[in-house]
């Protein structure tokens, strides 16, 4: 089976439904046709100012939501990213090979680093797509599925692939990032001209997963709209009232034009009561599955330990590979 790698920043205590959308509903379906790796990337999440005690709890939490929403963790490696040190290792190589330059191109780096200014912003803020595509590639994935805003980093890790092949021999296979279309992007429901995001400033208009039902419920029903009163999609101009509708088309499989003639003639209300379902439809099951997994955080972590070997194993032989193509002294 070909291989898949994707991961998840444990950033918040919920995933939110863009996570679930762009990505976590395309691992479920895609793991039984690849060899696939899963990890939560804590890592990565502390290249951000992270309160350890809580940090932890987080990775347990999108570990639990990974497994609840289908990932299964005997057909599919489920791990930490720092149980398995190959990753900060190979990103110290890939580091070595990556333009300044390069690095300092990336939007989301740009955009991060004008949020924080710049004394809070980290080195590894910085190099944190370095460490992603060290991730991508000590696992020879040929798969990446990841919501659109993650294009620029797949970009760049098969540009650092080539790179080391050409500079070293072949090494590491070139990875393509799979991508759902257009409206797989979910858009904050308060503010639907930005990204949802686990780090939002308000709350208002993020769809958690783990939230008690009910307030998502109120999230949805309360969602940001327009004036014009008529359902159909149309980004620019309809923010609100389309990212109602890519949610509904995402969790239900109905396209854009069948909804849109659904609710011909009817109300914004109508699209809310529409999407309130089937996102509590989604959502109840992946909660209430989550949460049990959460009362035996010690299966949990035996889980994610068993996990881990086996990726570190797969992990190891790559970068021996690469370690030896760099030229550095094998201890005899
Ligand atoms: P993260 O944790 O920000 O997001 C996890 C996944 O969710 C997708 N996503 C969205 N999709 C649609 N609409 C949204 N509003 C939305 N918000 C988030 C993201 O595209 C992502 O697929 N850098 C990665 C984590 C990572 C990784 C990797 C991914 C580290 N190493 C290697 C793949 C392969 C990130 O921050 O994801």
């Amino acid at each position: 089976k070909p291989r898949l790698f994707s991961g998840m920043q444990p950033s918040a205590d919920s995933l939110q439904i863009g996570n679930y959308i762009g990505a976590l509903k395309q691992w479920r379906d895609m793991q039984d046709d690849y060899d696939a790796f899963f990890t939560v990337v804590d890592l990565h999440a502390i290249t951000v100012q992270q309160d350890p005690q809580e940090l932890r709890q987080k990775t347990r939490r999108t570990a639990a939501q990974y497994i609840a929403a289908g990932i299964d963790s005997t057909k599919s490696t489920l791990y930490v990213q720092s149980q398995v040190p190959a990753h900060a290792e190979l990103a110290w190589v890939l580091s070595t090979i990556t333009g300044f330059g390069e690095a300092g191109r990336m939007t989301q780096f740009k955009d991060k680093s004008q949020r924080y200014g710049t004394d809070k912003t980290s080195v590894g803020l910085f190099t944190y797509p370095v460490l992603m595509a060290a991730d991508i590639l000590l696992f020879q994935a040929e798969a990446v599925p990841v919501g659109d805003d993650q294009k620029q980093h797949v970009e760049l890790t098969r540009d650092l692939a080539e790179r080391f092949n050409s500079r070293f021999g072949e090494t590491f296979t070139i990875p393509t990032a799979t991508i759902p279309g257009e409206t797989a992007r979910i858009y904050d429901l308060q503010n639907p001209s930005s990204k949802m995001s686990k780090s939002a400033e308000s709350q208002a208009g993020v769809l958690y997963l783990l939230d008690d039902i009910n307030v998502t419920a109120k999230k949805i029903m309360r969602a940001m709209t327009d004036s014009e009163g008529v359902v159909r999609y149309d980004r620019e101009n309809k923010p609100g009232v389309s990212n109602l509708l890519s949610i509904q088309s995402a969790l239900t499989g109905q396209t854009i034009t069948q909804l849109e003639e659904e609710y011909a003639g009817k109300q914004y209300g109508h699209l809310k009561q529409g999407v309130r379902d089937a996102v509590v439809a989604e959502f109840e099951p992946v909660r209430a599955r989550a949460l049990e997994l959460l009362e035996d955080p010690a299966e949990l972590d035996r889980v994610l330990a068993d996990n881990a070997d086996r990726a570190a194993e797969v992990a190891e032989e790559t970068l021996k590979k690469v370690y030896d193509r760099v030229g550095l002294l094998r201890r005899g």
